[in-house]
Formats: C-alpha cells, sequence, structure tokens
C-alpha cells in the first residue's frame, strides 16, 4: 500500500493519541509494573502526543493515519502503527524514517527501549537490524513523577547519508 511519511502536526493529535493508547496496551500490558498500565488511560495519551508533535513523524493511508514514529536526539522513542496496518510494511517505512533523523541530527549509533516481554516488536526491531545490547532501568512518565520498568535496550549503527 502507498502510504506517505510526512511530519506530524497538531491536527494529527487525536489520531496519533488514540494508535498510541491502544498499541501501548496491545505491546506493554503484562509486561510493565500494574502500576504503570493502570495510569495509560485514554486521556493520557493527547497531552503526552500534543508535546512530541515536532519530534514525531506519521505514515498516513489515504489522508488517514496509520502509525507514527517520534525522535528525540538519539532515541527512537515510540513506534505504533494501528492494529489494521501492523503486518503490511509500514512500521519498517516509519523505523527507517527515524533511524535517518537520528543520522542526520549527527549521531552514529541510535537506540530504543523496548519491554522484555513485548516479542512482536523485538523480532520486528531484530528484523530491521537492531541487535538488543542488554538490560536497561527506563523511567516510565507517570505525571509528576516517574516509573523504573526493567527493559531491553537496542541499538543500530546509523550513517547520515551524503
Ligand atoms: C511493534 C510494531 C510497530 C511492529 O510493526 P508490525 O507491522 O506489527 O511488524 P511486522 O508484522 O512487520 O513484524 C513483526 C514480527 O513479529 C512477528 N509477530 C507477529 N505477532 C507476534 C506475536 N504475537 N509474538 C511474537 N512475534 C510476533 C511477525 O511474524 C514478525 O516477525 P517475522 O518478520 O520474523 O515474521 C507494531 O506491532 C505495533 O505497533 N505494536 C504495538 C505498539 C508497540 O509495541 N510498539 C513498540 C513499542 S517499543
Amino acid at each position: 500500500m502507498a502510504y506517505t511519511i510526512r511530519a506530524a502536526t497538531g491536527d494529527d493529535v487525536a489520531a496519533i493519541a488514540g494508535i498510541w493508547h491502544a498499541g501501548w496496551h496491545d505491546g506493554h500490558a503484562g509486561h510493565v509494573p500494574a502500576e504503570l498500565t493502570a495510569i495509560r488511560t485514554p486521556d493520557a495519551f493527547p497531552p503526552r502526543a500534543a508535546a512530541r508533535v515536532p519530534r514525531t513523524t506519521v505514515a498516513t493511508l489515504d489522508g488517514r493515519v496509520a502509525g507514527f514514529v517520534t525522535v528525540t536526539g538519539a532515541e527512537v522513542e515510540q513506534v505504533f502503527v494501528a492494529a489494521a496496518h501492523r503486518g503490511g510494511g509500514v512500521a519498517a517505512l516509519l523505523l527507517a524514517e527515524a533511524e535517518r533523523q537520528v543520522a542526520a541530527s549527527g549521531h552514529t549509533t541510535a537506540y530504543l527501549v523496548v519491554a522484555p516481554g513485548n516479542a512482536r516488536a523485538r523480532r520486528f526491531y531484530e528484523r530491521q537490524g537492531w541487535a538488543d545490547d542488554g538490560p536497561v532501568d527506563y523511567a516510565a512518565e507517570a505525571g509528576d513523577a516517574t516509573i523504573v520498568t526493567e527493559c531491553r535496550r537496542y541499538v543500530k549503527a546509523c550513517e547520515a547519508t551524503p
């Protein structure tokens, strides 16, 4: 399918938040502390999505958002695809764009953090050439505080194309 990759805008926040909320629970429920799952309610995602618009890229199909990725420095912070679009290659397009952005900002190694039990995401990252770099404690946003979760760090070398 012919997906379009473009920078997110404020008009995309509701769609991004909906995909993020559903995908977050698909990938994390049962794999992170229950107190973190409990606060990841639908209302929790629009403000978090709005704050990340300048760092977010969306994939659209027929004008509708099918998935998104957020890049912060060398970190690929979020890769989320709507359930109806999984398995169709759009996740690979988003991740490749994220790697391009990391390299373009001068970093030579991109990294991301994934819950150990998120088997589908880990398989996906490994197929895209990412390597498990070991355990890492990740401080997940929890209002004004954080909840530390045991995760895996994945890395991939990236070079800016001239
Ligand atoms: C992670 C995500 C972006 C990957 O996109 P995708 O379109 O599903 O990826 P693909 O289907 O191309 O690849 C997934 C791989 O996992 C495999 N897979 C599918 N379902 C699986 C499952 N339940 N358990 C383990 N592996 C699974 C697929 O077969 C494929 O592996 P293969 O290429 O070796 O056959 C997408 O699944 C998603 O948005 N998930 C929810 C949000 C999430 O967890 N994001 C990552 C946060 S770190």
